[in-house]
């Protein structure tokens, strides 16, 4: 079985006074829809898992450490995360991928350390704009999911995300059948390497400028179980629209 999960990624977005949202969410959650979840700043995991009180509301960190504490000014445990409220932790988005040179070989390695202390990995992979333009999209998913996930990688422990870089905050989003045509891509390779069962079952997200006004019609795609939200998380009534839809879909 294909879990469909809404995962909102708030980047480096929100205060305190943004939980608000919070309480404007957790009445319109049901467990009986898809997975919610949230993955706000560090700064506001642990309040927000509060607000959230074990409901149909789930948490997640945007990034995790290798090791588990030491030496690391500013970086971020994934047991650190998981004590804060954290089942979840986004690992290899574009942004740290091109803001801190994150390679596949790091963010398989804060895969395991995610797994290690109980958290499933939402893995990113995704295109530039000259990767799609050169003809090469596929090959660069390939290489992606390869050097990003572990050989012990399971739909259960790993969800993985396709975000094409330039669709991401841009308002711009793939054809519908640019989106199949990599999910599809991405289902066959999974089950290859995993194995057909497990292949099957991974819960694979579209991430990239993602409304309540185009959800619906990505969700019809072959192939696409969620979506994984930047700007349109930071509202409460966007997010849910967008849930709502995956619950429909
Ligand atoms: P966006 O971001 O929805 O704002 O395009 C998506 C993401 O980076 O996860």
């Amino acid at each position: 079985m294909v879990t469909k999960i809404a995962a909102g990624n708030w980047k480096m977005n929100g205060l305190a006074a943004s939980l608000d949202e919070i309480d404007l969410l957790l009445p319109q959650l049901n467990p009986a829809g898809a997975l919610a979840i949230l993955c706000p700043p560090a700064t506001l995991l642990a309040q927000m898992a509060a607000r959230a009180d074990g409901g149909a509301l789930l948490l997640g960190g945007q990034d995790c450490h290798v090791a588990t504490s030491g030496a690391h000014t500013g970086d971020i445990s994934a047991a650190m995360l998981r004590d804060a409220g954290a089942q979840f932790v986004i690992l290899g988005h574009s942004e740290r991928r091109s803001d801190h040179n994150e390679n596949n070989a790091d963010v398989a390695a804060k895969t395991r350390a995610a797994w290690n202390n109980k958290l499933t990995a939402i893995v990113c992979v995704g295109e530039t704009e000259a990767e799609r333009d050169a003809g090469v999209t596929l090959q660069i998913i390939a290489e992606q999911l390869e050097g990003s996930l572990p050989d012990e990688t399971t739909p259960q422990n790993t969800v993985i995300a396709y975000e094409p870089v330039w669709a991401i905050g841009t308002g711009r989003t793939p054809t519908l059948n640019q989106i199949a045509e990599v999910h599809d891509f991405m289902r066959s390779a999974l089950s290859t390497r995993f194995g057909e069962t497990s292949g099957g079952d991974f819960s694979l997200l579209y991430g990239g400028s993602v409304k309540p006004g185009n959800a619906a019609d990505i969700f019809a795609v072959s192939n696409v179980n969620g979506a994984l939200i930047g700007g349109a998380s930071l509202k409460a009534s966007d997010f849910i629209a967008i849930w709502n839809s995956l619950s429909a879909s």
